[in-house]
């Protein structure tokens, strides 16, 4: 860290790479590191540090208007130099996944904390390579698990710890909603996700996301079956340019949980929604059910489970829906990127390792691969244990 004159406190100077990106600038820019700078980053100890973004990207006038809209300081257009400078203190990715492989490794080896959206890597060989190097280096890690911050699964996540469940058998997950092609209306999502050779599908950047809720609530995955489509073969790019879908827009997932837990997994970007958020996860124990969304968390225990009897003479009897209970927060739950990043910094200025590191991540690229070998080969795959 370097230290700051004006606020007599130390700075964190934190390179973002990839914040004209949609993920990098709304969710890291915007709802972390710009209200982290203005508040500064609370410390366990009650102390504050004073987080300094450096925009880093590819497009200088771009950067440069970005900068200049949030009244931040630095930007560059010089990767290398922004990770030799010994005053920067974390590197941050949030690049198209094909390049992060190159841009983490380089960073790590200069010395840098490193701080990255998922996929971490295209391949599990690169993946775990990148986790090898940074534990090698002792740099502090950390890989962006978002879904685990949100007050749904955190909601969730409480029940399983105070065994709401009682023995938990299975879990449920509907992830998705329709992406427009861009003919007739632009895409909602950027060109290179339909694309294989860019590194997009959805198989590749959602089972890393199922990778660590299953893990974070239920435990390891040891086997995966999946059946992944591409449903969509033709879509319009940014420019209105005809383009061959190459990659799977749908994933048909699952994934065998370490103690008899089965997880069924529906990622879909061809599908269009009735529920109640845009993904949503139901486990049902032996004692309880529960369903949770990005926000939202309901249960429904034993003692109140209804008794329905299947008759498809009658119509329903009952509003199933009015049979659950909401889950309270009974916290103030912040966005979970924002709540993610104060945890990761802190974990850098007092140099411990972050919960969710590079290993982590290889986990998730390892599930997307086997869950793809799964579909091509039509078969179940047992997960092995990935050792550094
Ligand atoms: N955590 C999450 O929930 C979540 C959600 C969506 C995406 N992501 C991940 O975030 C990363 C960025 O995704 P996004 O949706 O923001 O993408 P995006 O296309 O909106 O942004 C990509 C960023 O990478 C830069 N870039 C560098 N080289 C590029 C190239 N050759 N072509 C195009 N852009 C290039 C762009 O300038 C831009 O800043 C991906 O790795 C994706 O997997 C994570």
């Amino acid at each position: 860290m370097s230290s700051s004159p004006g606020a007599g406190r130390p700075t964190l100077r934190i390179a973002m790479n990839g914040v004209t990106g949609r993920m990098g600038y709304r969710q890291h820019l915007l709802r972390s590191i710009l209200p982290l700078r203005d508040t500064g980053l609370r410390l366990d100890d009650g102390t504050r540090v004073t987080v300094e973004p450096i925009l880093v990207g590819r497009n200088a006038d771009k950067l440069a208007e970005l900068a200049a809209e949030h009244g931040v300081e630095h930007w560059t257009t010089d990767v290398e130099a922004v990770i030799a400078d010994p005053t920067v203190a974390v590197y941050f990715d949030a690049q198209v996944t094909s390049r992060r492989m190159a841009a983490l490794s380089a960073a790590i080896k200069a010395g840098k904390n490193v701080y990255t959206e998922k996929p971490t890597a295209e391949t599990l060989t690169e993946a775990v390579e990148l986790a090898r190097l940074a534990e090698n280096a002792g740099v502090v890690a950390g890989v962006v698990h978002d879904k685990l911050y949100l007050p749904g699964l955190v909601k969730l996540r409480r029940l399983v710890d105070e065994g709401f469940f009682g023995r938990i058998l299975s879990m449920r997950g509907e992830f998705g909603y329709w992406v427009f092609e861009g003919d007739g209306q632009p895409a909602q999502r950027p060109s290179w996700n339909y694309r294989a050779e860019d590194g997009g599908g959805i198989t590749v950047d959602m089972f890393c996301h199922w990778n660590y809720v299953m893990e974070g609530l239920l435990g390891p995955v040891e086997a995966v079956t999946a059946r992944t489509v591409t449903h969509i073969p033709t879509r319009w790019d940014e420019q209105g340019r005809e383009y061959a879908a190459t990659a799977d827009d749908a994933a048909y997932g699952i994934f065998e949980i370490e103690g008899g837990i089965v997880a069924q997994i529906n990622s879909s970007w061809a599908v269009r929604v009735h529920r109640d958020e845009l993904v949503e996860f139901q486990i049902d124990g032996t004692h309880g059910s529960a369903v949770a969304g990005l926000r939202g968390c309901v249960a429904q225990q034993r003692a109140h489970t209804p008794k329905p009897v299947w008759n498809p003479d009658l119509p329903v009897t009952e509003r199933f829906r009015d049979q659950w209970l909401e889950v309270p927060a009974n916290a103030d739950l912040d966005n979970g990127f924002k709540l993610q990043w104060e945890e990761y910094l802190r974990d850098v200025v007092t140099g411990r390792p972050h919960r969710f590191g590079l290993l982590s991540a290889a986990r998730g690229v390892q599930l997307a691969e086997l869950g793809l070998q799964s579909s091509a080969e039509g078969k179940r795959i047992a997960v092995p244990e990935i050792v550094l």
